[in-house]
């Protein structure tokens, strides 16, 4: 597998992390520096990049940074996003899943497709011969986000080699910690810590994929023990949606939470990421902080999926 990855993006689908070298991620960074606030002029200059093309947005699960910010991306750079909205669209008439994709792609000349099932990306990959970019299916992928939380890293603390990283919170069903994980194995991260309640550890199979990869990861039950050597910490809310048992949502819910004491004990440089929403795990009070990392993470959410956008339609 490894074997044949690639390094360039020009046509490419985005389906998982995994799919890209340490070369693809700096070579989006690079350009998404371009697009980034510090370097608006270019920005401007450069805003008519995408004009004449037509990027399709397909939501099967809600969103709203995902959406919008390649919704915002697409505008920034001068093309028309047409947007599947699922409930108005034929698939309430009965229209299966691959025809309102093969409608899409001729269409379109890029596909953002969010969905509820695993695999659905890549099914509609094989479908559409326009580049399909997974903007999140079910609990393991969501590579454009892990892509946005590296470059957040990088912007905010300058590397991403060598860092201890402690993600906190529901680690079994949030596609953004197994997505940042796949891509944190194609780096040398410092000690890469999992602090979760036991119903809520790392999926056997996301473990595996990062034995595979030499990646060691420890667990640790005590928060307050767990943040104290941490540069980033990551924390997710419980992903209801995903959890099959609502009587166990109920019994860990508000099972963690980052609280002002804890923020306290960490490093006096060590960044707060979310890749919200947010519920109660990550209470407002903090947001006043230098180390609250969320909301600029969310802003190169626009930058990033800029690049994305740019390098894939080949003309970044
Ligand atoms: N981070 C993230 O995927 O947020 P949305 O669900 O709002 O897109």
């Amino acid at each position: 597998m490894a074997g044949k990855l690639k390094n360039g993006w020009k046509g490419r689908d985005v389906i998982s992390s995994l799919d890209f070298t340490r070369e693809s991620f700096e070579l989006l960074f690079n350009a998404s520096e371009e697009f980034a606030e510090g370097a608006r002029a270019r920005a401007r200059a450069r805003s008519d990049l995408l004009r004449g093309k037509v990027v399709a947005t397909a939501f099967f699960e809600p969103s709203t940074r995902t959406r919008l910010s390649f919704s915002s991306a697409a505008a920034k750079l001068g093309a028309s996003v047409i947007d599947l909205s699922t409930e108005v669209s034929s698939l309430a008439k009965g229209e299966s899943f691959s025809d309102t994709l093969a409608m899409l792609d001729s269409y379109s000349d890029i596909i953002v497709l969010r969905h509820p099932s695993e695999g659905a990306a890549l099914y509609a990959s094989e479908i559409c011969k326009h580049p399909v970019v997974n903007a999140g299916d079910g609990s393991q992928h969501h590579p454009t986000q892990a892509m946005l939380d590296l470059f957040t890293i990088l912007r905010l603390k300058g590397r991403v080699d060598g860092l201890n990283y402690l993600f906190v919170g529901d680690l079994r069903y949030s596609r953004t910690v197994s997505s940042l994980l796949f891509a944190l194995t194609r780096y040398k991260p410092g000690r890469v810590t999992l602090t979760s309640p036991p119903a809520l550890g790392l999926k056997p199979e996301t473990r595996s994929v990062l034995v595979r990869y030499g990646m060691s990861v420890r667990e640790e039950q005590n928060i307050e023990r767990s943040v104290e050597s941490a540069d980033v910490i990551y924390v997710t809310r419980l992903q209801k949606e995903r959890i099959p048992d609502q009587v166990e949502y109920q019994k860990l819910k508000g099972s963690y939470r980052l609280t002002e004491g804890l923020l306290e004990a960490t490093k006096a440089d060590c960044i707060v990421m979310h890749p919200l929403p947010r519920t109660e795990e990550l209470p407002t009070s903090l947001d006043a902080s230098p180390k609250a990392a969320y909301m600029r993470q969310a802003g190169f959410g626009v930058p990033v999926r800029m690049a994305l956008l740019s390098l894939i339609l080949g003309v970044a």
